[in-house]
């Protein structure tokens, strides 16, 4: 199958997201990560823009040495040299010069004419080629500009050198069937156009980014720009999860493959969402929260009984461990017998019975259902009394020159305190390591969380920890105004449930 060159733009265009401004140290992990992920070119900033964006681009460069290293510059003397400049450390680099072509972009903003324009264009791809043999050039607002003008522009930029010409709709105004259209028209109409490779770039202001990119793609484009989780101006750009996935998804349709390797994806999305602060939205497709949860009822059966009957990605693919069975009201009998079983007990039809009732009971109050809540039920249902580990005390010692240190005293179900100490990664870690050699146990923490349950200097904070013992993921809770103590608690709490059931069920 054909490669599409994937063009990532997240820490250049993304960046551009109002709130979403990134360090030099942020942006050289992202790329890492982009490098991971397997994109073709990172577009790593616009060095003229400011110091730290300069700084930012040469930092890439020198880190990162697989994917080309691009850098944007207006078709201005000055920023063409600045642009080199910060990409010179790199091993394949590429100046991206723009110029807007459209008759609002060049009568009130540029406040210039067609003919200038034109020569305005040549002259800052001739001089980019000085400096490096991969020069892009982008008409900007090209999905507005006169279609016959915009055929010449492409012409005179790919005659001065230029290897890729790129389509932008920077304002997201076009719709699929006419920016393929469009796409389909350069190919005829422009000359020379075998001479480069067409690159599309779609923000999303309608809501269309993807769909716009894709119909390009069909038309004819070899490159798409895109971003991490859609990052970008205004309501962002195209995102690159959402592309990769369709060419991956619909290969039957597009036929086309990328070199990105999926299962990276979401983790991607993590580091991305967690250094900019852009949260994303739970249903966002491919890397939202929900988007391999199921609720209802019917669906929840069908994805127990065959995956592919809900869900046309497999979790896994994109990087998500397992698809998720979300609890509630709308939750059958089956969603609910295999939890249990997950959670490791072992029921007959008549306690099953009872619960189901008792949890239906319960989801008509709660929204969700959370493992805790099942837990309490069965726990209440089957009377049983778990025999408990406790804190006794706690001690946790860190600095900045050695590693963080606990020490641990838990008293035992025979009443009797036994301790011990442990350095780890942090200090929970390292309480949580003294606690696993008193216990003689040892968890994968999956999941931990902490908030806040009452305000002010001393809030009372709360832990929560999701635990996997060997095949059982145990969900525990514990809470304090010492945050290490209530993550000792939360771990406690997990390791009390797993005694219990290992004592009545398994
Ligand atoms: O949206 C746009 O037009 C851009 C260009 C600089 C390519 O981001
Ligand atoms: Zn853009």
């Amino acid at each position: 199958m054909e490669k599409i060159i994937i063009f990532d733009t997240t820490l250049r265009d993304g960046e551009q997201s109002p709130g979403a401004s990134l360090g030099v140290k942020e942006k050289v992990e992202i790329a890492r990560q982009l490098d991971k992920l397997g994109v073709d070119i990172i577009e790593a900033g616009f060095p003229i823009s400011s110091t730290g964006d300069f700084e930012s681009v040469r930092a890439v460069s020198q880190a990162v040495k697989r994917p080309v290293i691009c850098a944007l510059a207006r078709a201005k003397e000055e920023d063409i040299k600045t642009a080199y400049k910060a990409i010179k450390g790199a091993n394949r680099k590429r100046i991206h010069v723009f110029l807007a072509t459209s008759k609002i972009h060049m009568k009130y903003k540029l406040r210039k004419p067609e003919d200038e324009i034109l020569k305005l264009a040549g002259k800052a791809v001739k001089l980019a080629k000085k400096y490096c043999d991969d020069v892009e050039f982008s008409p900007e607002d090209a999905a507005r500009t006169k279609e016959g003008f915009l055929f010449r522009v492409l012409e005179a930029v790919i005659a001065a050198g230029a290897t890729t010409v790129n389509i932008p709709d920077t304002v997201g105004y076009s719709t699929p069937h006419e920016f393929g259209a469009l796409i389909a028209k350069i190919r005829e109409n422009v000359p020379n156009i075998k001479k480069a490779i067409i690159s599309i770039h779609c923000h999303n202001d309608l809501g269309l980014g993807v769909a716009n990119s894709l119909a390009a793609i069909k038309n004819g484009a070899k490159q798409v720009e895109c971003t991490i989780n859609g990052l970008g101006e205004r309501a962002g750009n195209a995102s690159l999860e959402e592309i990769v996935m369709a060419l991956k998804t619909r290969s039957d349709f597009y036929h086309k493959a990328t070199s990105i390797k999926t299962p990276l994806l979401y983790k991607t999305s993590r580091l991305v969402s967690h250094l900019t602060g852009m949260i994303v939205q739970p249903n966002k497709a491919i890397v939202g929260q929900n988007a391999f949860s199921h609720e209802a009822g019917i669906h929840q059966d069908g994805v127990l009984k065959k995956r592919s009957t809900y869900e046309i990605i497999k979790p896994e693919e994109v990087g998500f461990t397992e698809s998720f069975i979300v609890l509630g009201k709308h939750s059958g009998r089956h969603a609910f017998s295999r939890r249990l079983k997950d959670l490791g007990y072992k029921l007959t039809k008549k306690e099953t019975d009872s619960a189901f009732l008792r949890f239906k009971a319960l989801a008509d109050k709660k929204k969700e259902i959370f493992d805790e809540d099942l837990e309490a039920l069965i726990e209440e249902q089957l009377e049983k009394i778990p025999k408990s580990w406790s804190l006794s005390y706690l001690q946790t010692k860190s600095a900045t020159t050695s590693s963080p240190r606990a020490i641990v005293g838990l008293r035992g179900p025979d009443g009797k305190i036994q301790r011990a100490s442990s350095i780890g990664d942090g200090q929970v870690d390292a309480c949580y390591r003294a606690i696993e050699k008193i216990i003689k146990q040892k968890g994968k923490l999956e999941d931990y969380s902490i908030q806040s349950v009452t305000g002010g200097k001393d809030a009372m904070g709360e832990v929560r920890v999701r635990v996997k013992f060997k095949k059982h993921i145990i969900s525990g809770h514990g809470a304090s105004t010492d945050i290490i103590e209530a993550s000792a608690k939360a771990y406690l709490n997990t390791i009390n449930k797993l005694i219990a059931r290992r004592q009545t069920k398994t």
